[in-house]
């Protein structure tokens, strides 16, 4: 495993410590990847009827049976989430959350939030030992590390809400996968090497995943059958089985032999949300745009909205053109201030979402980019933000502590369907295979105790971050995600659904692939295989893919940006429209072997 460093630092003082990372954290984003084909696919694949992209080809398969059998593209979402749970293990899931972003071919769109929470027992300081230090394995491998899990209600809610089919009908791909096995793949079998000295440490991770210590190799079957069963009792009883039924009995049993917090009550009480998406419009060439993103507790659809407001009136030209990049780069170093200052989860935190998106505000902080240098993350602070007409002194002040977040796995794919329906979804485990630990009901258990604010001042374990006070630990609360589904609308038809995993780089790979569509009219394919870029604010640094051109590393070394290079960023599984046919144009991320599958 590749060592990596992530870099946290208090707004004040700029201080930038290196944090080890926790022991089993294979950063997919810094892994070589071997099986990365050398060549990557310079075409979308177009279907004229329905279109699935994600991680996996098993997975999109699932969501095109599920529409050929007349599911619509929320029937195909559930089933390809229940699916990838089975195949992709180290982000597909059940024993996670995440959330769904839908545009229904009518114009309507929902975010349903199946985000996991803290349970009960949490306590803000429920990872800060005796000696006041932080336990930095707590947070993120093991029972303690396991927040209340949102997935299987958040499916049942948005299928419920607007599937056609029943939840067994869709589970049916997922089931048949879990119980006859499927075909082991190099990718996932050099993945479970690599998290052998975490999986090992728990019994039925060992048994599972490990094959008992023998580990799996390329082409073996892999069959599921503890999750089988689980999947089999969810599709007969519904949600309440994972919530209140045998599901929930067998794995608080063992969580709390184990030592960790969730009992009952904690799964009885589990409720998804229904929120409101976030938009915002802009005007280019003549078309009216409508820029659809996910809204609070994800940082990712404010980051989104933020960063195109104050992009709107820069004339991009592509990412070669050195003056583009500069202005996206301190763009996105504005917006993670932000971030870092304001975002949390809603229920309980005050977030300026309407003064962090206005125009006005947008305005202010593109007019403080210096069009020639680098500014530095030194005097960058977070803004003040407003709505147009009142002034920022009247607005609330910044917190004074930077969050940020990164991460090795989730997994986002998009739908779309004959009618026109649109899925975007963007769920995870936080840490790739999550807290390691696996339920004796045969589901791998999220580490997404590990997004709050674990220890406020103190860099958390994972990724060696200070987060924000709003973000701290509390019974009940969600953590700060940045997963952002989004989804745009090109003159009243939907135009492109996109997303992405990579903790921060989430915000950084989604905007790309909507700039690179929208503003600069790269073709589907070509907006995912485009290099990508990232500038957190802190640290002070652009991180860039290793296909980036050099010459425009030097020309950004020339003006004053330091420079990292990283193998990828994100994995972006998109699909766009053809605005002349109408087709579907399904462009999966050939980083990491992504699969479109359309009809
Ligand atoms: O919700 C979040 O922002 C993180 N738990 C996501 C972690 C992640 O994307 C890791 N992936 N590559």
């Amino acid at each position: 495993m590749k060592s990596c460093v992530r870099v946290m630092s208090m707004a004040t003082a700029a201080l930038v410590l290196l944090a080890p990372l926790a022991r089993g954290q294979a950063t997919a984003e810094y892994r070589l990847h071997n099986d990365v084909p050398g060549t990557w696919p310079q075409q979308a694949v177009r279907g004229a009827r329905g279109m699935v992209a994600t991680d996996e080809q098993l997975g999109s398969q699932a969501g095109v049976e599920i529409l050929k059998r007349g599911g619509n593209a929320v029937d195909a979402a559930v089933a390809v989430a229940f699916a990838l749970a089975v195949v992709e293990p180290a982000a597909g899931n059940i024993g996670g959350g995440g959330f769904m972003l839908v545009r229904l071919a009518d114009g309507r769109t929902t975010f349903f939030d199946y985000r996991e929470v803290a349970p009960g027992k949490a306590t803000r300081d429920m990872y800060i030992g005796a000696d006041g230090k932080l336990d930095k394995v707590a947070s993120v491998v093991g029972y303690k590390a396991v927040a209340v899990p949102g997935t299987v209600a958040g499916l049942e809610l948005a299928l419920k809400t607007y599937g056609k089919l029943k939840l067994a009908d869709v589970m049916g791909p997922a089931i048949h996968l879990a119980e006859d096995g499927f075909p082991v793949s190099e990718k996932l079998a050099r993945q479970l090497e690599e998290e052998r000295p975490d999986l090992q440490q728990f019994t039925a991770s060992r048994r599972i995943f490990l094959n008992d210590g023998k580990l799996f190799h390329a082409g073996d079957t892999f069959k599921q059958p503890e999750l089988a069963a689980t999947l089999k009792r969810i599709a007969k009883n519904g949600a309440a089985e994972f919530y209140r039924g045998e599901t929930a009995k067998m794995f608080v049993d063992d969580i709390q032999r184990m030592g960790g917090l969730i009992t009952l009550e904690d799964l009885v009480q589990y409720r998804p949300k229904v929120r409101e998406a976030l938009h915002a419009n802009y005007e280019l060439d003549g078309h009216k745009w409508d820029v659809i993103s996910s809204p609070p507790p994800s940082s990712g659809g404010v980051a989104i909205i933020e960063a195109m407001n104050m992009l709107r009136d820069v004339p991009l030209k592509g990412w070669d053109d050195m003056q583009s990049l500069h202005m996206a780069v301190e763009t996105m170093r504005r917006v993670f201030a932000d971030r870092a200052a304001y975002l949390a989860d809603p229920d309980f935190a005050k977030v300026p979402v309407d003064g962090l998106t206005s125009d006005c505000y947008a305005k202010e902080l593109a007019a403080t980019i210096d069009p020639e240098h680098a500014s530095s993350s030194k005097t960058v602070k977070a803004g003040t933000p407003h709505i147009c007409g009142v002034s920022a002194e009247n607005s609330a002040p910044p917190e004074e502590i930077v969050s940020l977040n990164d991460g090795p796995h989730t997994t986002h794919f998009s739908v779309v369907d004959a009618a026109g329906n649109a899925v975007a979804s963007t769920y995870t485990l936080n840490n790739s295979y999550g807290s390691k630990a696996t339920s004796v009901a045969g589901f791998l258990l999220n580490d997404e105790m590990d997004d709050f604010t674990t220890q406020p001042g103190v860099p958390n374990a994972l990724f060696g971050l200070i987060q924000s006070d709003a973000n701290a630990i509390a019974p009940g609360h969600r953590p700060l995600s940045s997963m952002t589904p989004t989804i745009l609308v090109r003159d009243g038809k939907l135009s492109f659904v996109t997303g992405s995993p990579g903790g921060p780089t989430i915000i950084s790979a989604t905007l790309l692939s909507v700039l690179n569509w929208m503003r600069l009219g790269m073709d589907a394919q070509a907006a995912i295989n485009a290099p990508r870029f990232h500038h957190q604010w802190l640290p002070d640094v652009i991180v860039m893919e290793k296909d980036f051109p050099a010459s425009m590393e030097a020309a950004l070394n020339a003006q004053g940006y330091t420079t990292r290079r990283r193998g990828h960023i994100g994995l972006v599984n998109a699909i766009g429209i053809d605005p002349q046919t109408g087709e579907r144009l399904g462009a999966a991320d050939p980083r990491d072997n992504g699969a479109a599958v359309g009809y």
